[in-house]
């Protein structure tokens, strides 16, 4: 098994990352760990530069994202943690990749039309070229697995297509260039949405912070955002199809039964006919409770520049191996002379 995910260092790590992700990473991190396999987490600072940024925020923030993985429990010495900028290869293979992609896949991808909204003219060229970047990522480490929220299954789906064309294009069946990833996604905590709008996915990008909890946030912030979440005024249901039409409602539960690790009707059969008033204090505590540790680990992790820095060097350093031999392949496929 060779796992391989990103994560943009745009805003701080928030309960959808956490949930949807990186927990799952430290999870496929041990079990890889222990089958011999290889598991690459990295930092998609190319792929921050797709929207309006700040440099040196993007570099901050690219730090402190090393330090929150790492507080999540993420092992430099197990797995590979680097940024893409360390590693060229990424940047190469996307350029290759681009004689495959086609036009109208890219057109199709649902993030680049929710990105670019109505002004497309505007756009980056780097928003749309975007979803190549993420497939090169993956196809350079001949990933398997890719652990991953909902919202990146289309952009897998992609990576599939590119590296399906490119084999048939330019390798034989018995030699495929690149290996097909499946993606995995946590059904349980596929989609975390915003605390404030239960239709709208919980984003970095949100301009409000009350509408995600970051695991950066104290205690006090962490049970006054849950206090404030938005809800509908109906007690808990008993049962899951109870939540149907309720989508606050369904996100708090889901919350709860993604962190405590107990199902959806588990929960509900314990505070089925609560209302919110007693809902939410006790989801606030689970979280305060299980994201404590996360952020005491990263609040002593986050001021040693120079370790975080040493990380970054040391994984980037592996990843330039890992990434060398595919890249070499594909250079070799397309008839791309190296000397
Ligand atoms: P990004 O930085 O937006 O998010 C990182 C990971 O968190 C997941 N996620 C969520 N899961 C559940 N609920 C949510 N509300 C939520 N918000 C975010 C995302 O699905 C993702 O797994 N393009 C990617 C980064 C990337 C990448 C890659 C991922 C670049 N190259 C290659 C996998 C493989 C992104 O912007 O994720």
């Amino acid at each position: 098994m060779r796992i391989v995910s990103g994560i943009q260092p745009t805003g701080s790590l928030h309960l959808g990352n956490y949930l949807g992700a990186i927990r799952n990473w430290v999870k496929m991190q041990d079990e890889v760990a222990a089958g011999g396999g290889q598991s690459l987490y990295f930092l998609a600072d190319l792929h921050a530069i797709s929207q309006p940024h700040v440099p040196a925020e993007l570099a901050a923030n690219t730090r402190e994202m090393v330090a929150a993985l790492v507080a999540c429990g993420i092992d430099p010495d197990r797995s590979v943690l680097f940024n893409q900028t360390q590693v060229p290869a990424h940047a190469e293979l996307q350029w290759l990749l681009n004689g495959t992609a086609r036009m109208g896949w890219l057109n199709r991808m649902t993030q680049w039309k929710d990105k670019a909204g109505k002004n497309r003219e505007g756009a980056s060229v780097a928003l749309f070229t975007y979803p190549v970047l993420q497939a090169a990522d993956v196809l350079l480490y001949q990933a398997t697995h890719v652990p991953v929220g909902e919202d990146q299954k289309q952009h897998l789906e992609l990576a599939r297509d590119i590296a399906q064309k490119f084999n048939n294009d330019f390798a034989s069946e018995a030699a495929p260039v690149f290996t097909l990833p499946d993606p995995i996604i946590p059904p349980e905590a596929a989609r975390i949405m915003s605390l404030r709008d239960g239709n709208a996915k919980m984003s970095k990008s949100d301009p409000s912070d009350m509408s995600r909890v970051n695991l950066t946030d104290d205690a006090d912030t962490i049970m006054q955002k849950v206090k404030k979440a938005k809800t509908d005024p109906e007690p808990l249901p008993s049962d899951k199809a109870g939540l149907d039409g309720r989508p606050e409602a369904t996100n708090l539960v889901g919350i709860y039964a993604a962190m405590a690790g107990e199902t959806v009707d588990g929960v509900l059969a314990r505070f089925g006919g609560e209302g919110f008033g007693r809902f939410k204090p006790a989801l606030g505590e689970l979280l305060v409770e299980s994201l404590a540790p996360i952020n005491a680990r990263f609040i002593s992790l986050r001021e040693d520049r120079a370790a975080l820095d040493a990380i970054l060097a040391k994984g980037s350093a592996r990843a330039r191996e890992l990434a060398a031999p595919t890249l070499a392949a594909t250079y070799d496929a397309l008839g791309l002379v190296r000397g």
